[in-house]
């Protein structure tokens, strides 16, 4: 059983939601929030301890795994502190917001795990595609499209750290788009080369709300991505073409593996193997039960695919790379080395 602190109660609620679901693997001890209010109105709250001091979750040794649920700005110390406490750590997202804060936290996760929030990963689709990657059916990646067409307003950022450099610490590329960039980045292979615009268009705030980039991945597969903040509703699209096989996402805009998707062979007389393997398919659980029961089995070292401290310092070299392709008008390179102009972060 991993005994868990949740530190926010925001998004944390959620958290809270899919850890009661897996009652054999984990056990929500404390929730963490300095506004009591919040941790009180919470569904069954009489089940866990309510807390409003970081430290006190910190220093328990009844505590196991820390769930970071905080505002992006405290990501990182929270991270390195419960590290040095011994705890193993579940981030939201964004994991950091510079590739020194990164490396820092790659230095200081040694003999301890910390596994960057990307939920949008589980979800049936997507066991479907990994199932069809695992029998060999789709090929080399060919191109990618991405678009991340949400919706924020006024009510959004009524919130003090939203659309704030400081608070926030970016945009729809760093807030919204990541999720969908790390769908990208799964499915089609790391990234090479980067080239960005971005703007903002939508609301009066300091960040981007609007972006249009372009990827070549190390396999030679060419993406895009289209952002914006202020769709008329929500929606998200993904087709990824494959050279045997093309992906065509629904329109689902936060759980894209929980939508239908469509499978299709470029050969029609692939199309039977396709649909005879998808009858098959396991479904795991979507979204956060997803997430969190391969973190339960990866430490308890039965086969899994957790989110890895590697995937979420490759999420944060991509925005790297987007900011500094979309300021300066070149095209960027990755990995992001401690030379890069914006290695020890981009706020303007
Ligand atoms: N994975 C996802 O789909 C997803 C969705 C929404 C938010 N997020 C991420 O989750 C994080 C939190 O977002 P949110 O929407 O829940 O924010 P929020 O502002 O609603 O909640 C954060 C909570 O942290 C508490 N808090 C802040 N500083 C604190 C401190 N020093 N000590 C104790 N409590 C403190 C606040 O009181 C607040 O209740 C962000 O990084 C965001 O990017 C991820």
């Amino acid at each position: 059983m991993i005994r868990v602190a949740i530190l926010g109660a925001g998004i944390g609620a959620e958290h809270l939601a899919a850890y009661r679901e897996l009652p054999d693997l984990f056990s929500v001890n404390q929730i963490v929030d300095r506004d009591l209010d919040r941790v009180n109105a919470l569904p069954n709250s009489a089940d866990f301890a309510h807390v409003a001091e970081i430290d006190v979750a910190l220093s328990d040794p009844e505590i196991d795994l820390i769930d970071i649920c905080l505002p992006p700005h405290l990501h990182v110390e929270i991270t390195l502190a419960a590290l040095r406490a011994g705890k193993h750590v579940v981030c939201e997202k964004p994991l950091a917001t510079s590739m020194a804060d990164v490396d820092l936290i790659i230095h200081a996760a040694a003999d301890r795990d910390v596994f960057p929030v990307f939920q949008y990963r589980w979800g049936p689709s997507f066991s479907a595609l990994q199932a069809l990657i695992d029998a060999g059916l789709i090929g080399k990646p060919q191109v990618g499209a991405v678009e991340t067409h949400w919706s924020r307003g006024a009510d959004y950022y009524a919130v003090p750290w939203r659309g704030t450099w400081s608070g926030e610490r970016g945009g729809a590329i760093l807030g919204h788009a990541i999720h969908n960039h790390d769908l990208l980045t799964h499915f089609m292979g790391p990234v090479a080369q980067v080239s960005a615009m971005a703007a903002t268009r939508v609301n009066a705030i300091e960040t981007e709300d609007c972006a249009a980039i372009t990827f070549v991945m190390e396999n030679g597969a060419l993406c895009t991505s289209n952002v914006t903040l202020g769709a008329a509703f929500d929606q998200t699209r993904i087709r990824l073409v494959f050279e045997d096989l093309t992906a065509t996402s629904g329109t689902a805009p936060y759980a894209p593996g929980l939508d239908t998707w469509e499978f299709t062979a470029r050969d029609p007389a692939k199309q039977r193997m396709v649909d005879e393997l998808l009858k098959d398919v396991k479904a795991e659980p979507a979204g956060f039960i997803g997430f969190f029961k391969a973190i339960a089995d990866h430490l308890a070292g039965r086969p899994a695919r957790p989110v890895s401290l590697d995937e979420g310092a490759a999420s944060i070299a991509l925005v790297t790379a987007i900011y500094y392709a979309a300021r300066t008008g070149e095209r960027v390179d990755l990995p992001i080395t401690s030379e890069h102009p914006l290695y020890a972060g981009w706020q303007p």
